[in-house]
């Protein structure tokens, strides 16, 4: 695996969960695979979880790693090609990128959206330049329309709650895993935020959907539809109460208008979810990416409830980053 920037470097879902739970089972199963090797992680944006896992993950494979706190401590950076640098930025991503390429034999880049112009945004142009010019195999920290190494956890860790039943037929014991109703719900938020994450879980569950292992359904209200490229194949609904119904798996996120681009449309907490609501799924387990504010996305009650799986559901980020990781170096070898 070269690059790991969106579900279609996946060819198959189930064998790359396999292979995530495996390391969790066995997390230094594969400690000299990194030895001598350096990963470098370079943010222009703020991050907890994706910094603090990926670097966990490669050193539990042997990797050094170097942290880049771009926006704070790095060149302000141009990315536009032929404009005259007289401005305020410093360094052309050209070189930057190159640069990195040299210290390191794995880099990651996080890079969030202006949410201004929808055109550029989705291009993904700043992401694809540091590809290019880095020339070394590049992970996704989170990009403007996707955050692959946060669905990879979240279909892990679907597939680690799923309950799996024992059935038996002439004597011989058979397991079969329950096929669970997983659903995306908006939630209120006071900040306009990315589509990242919804884009990124649900191209992620609609390509788990075609591979039979779950039901997928979208809940938001008008006006937050997502490119229709990110949920081929996923039941949409503007009545949330509908879509929880029967749900087992319930994934709660904001994120701003795709269409009016990157305007906030409802405001109000009609759309939290909270243990009232869910006493139509069936007996769901609540998801959050985090960070989460309380009592404004997500009920405070249902975080702190049995049902919450967003601490579990972090700490499988390890293992996401070490399978993918894992991925690169055996071609590094
Ligand atoms: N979920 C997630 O990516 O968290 P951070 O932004 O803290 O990395």
């Amino acid at each position: 695996m070269n690059t790991f920037f969106s579900v279609q470097n996946i060819d198959n879902l189930q064998e790359i969960v396999k292979e995530a739970l495996a390391l969790k089972a066995n997390p230094y199963a594969f400690k000299s695979l990194g030895q001598n090797k350096m990963l470098g992680l370079v943010f222009l944006n703020p991050s907890l979880r994706t910094r603090l896992s990926t670097q966990k993950a490669a050193m539990n494979l042997g990797m050094d790693v170097m942290v880049m706190n771009m926006d704070k401590d790095g060149w302000a950076l141009e990315t536009r090609d032929g404009v005259v640098m007289d401005g305020t930025t410093v360094e052309h991503i050209r070189e930057a990128a190159a640069v990195m390429g040299e210290y390191c034999d794995i880099l990651g880049l996080r890079s969030f959206p202006g949410l201004k112009d929808r055109k550029e945004d989705y291009s993904e142009d700043l992401f694809n330049k540091f590809i290019k010019f880095c020339n070394k195999p590049v992970i996704s920290l989170e990009s403007a329309t996707r955050h692959p190494l946060q669905s990879l956890t979240d279909l892990i860790t679907i597939i680690e709650h799923t309950p799996v039943t024992s059935k038996e037929a002439n004597g011989t014991f058979t397991t079969v895993a329950h096929k669970p109703k997983v659903v995306l719900t908006w939630a209120p938020h006071v900040k306009a935020l990315p589509q990242a994450v919804p884009n990124s879980f649900a191209e992620w569950m609609c390509k788990a959907q075609e591979e039979d292992l779950l039901s997928f359904t979208i809940t938001h209200p008008e006006g937050y539809e997502l490119d229709e490229s990110f949920t081929k194949g996923a039941t949409i609904t503007t009545n949330q109460e509908e879509a929880l119904k029967n749900a087992d798996f319930v994934y709660v996120k904001n994120w701003s208008s795709y269409h009016e681009y990157g305007k906030i449309l409802v405001t109000g907490r009609e759309w939290m979810p909270t243990v009232e609501k869910f006493k139509v799924t069936n007996q769901a387990r609540v998801m959050h990416c985090l960070p989460v504010r309380r009592d404004l996305e997500l009920a405070s009650e249902l975080l702190d409830s049995p049902a919450s799986l967003v601490i579990k559901e972090a700490g499988n980020r390890v293992w996401a980053a070490q399978a993918v990781l894992k991925r690169m170096l055996d071609q590094l070898v």
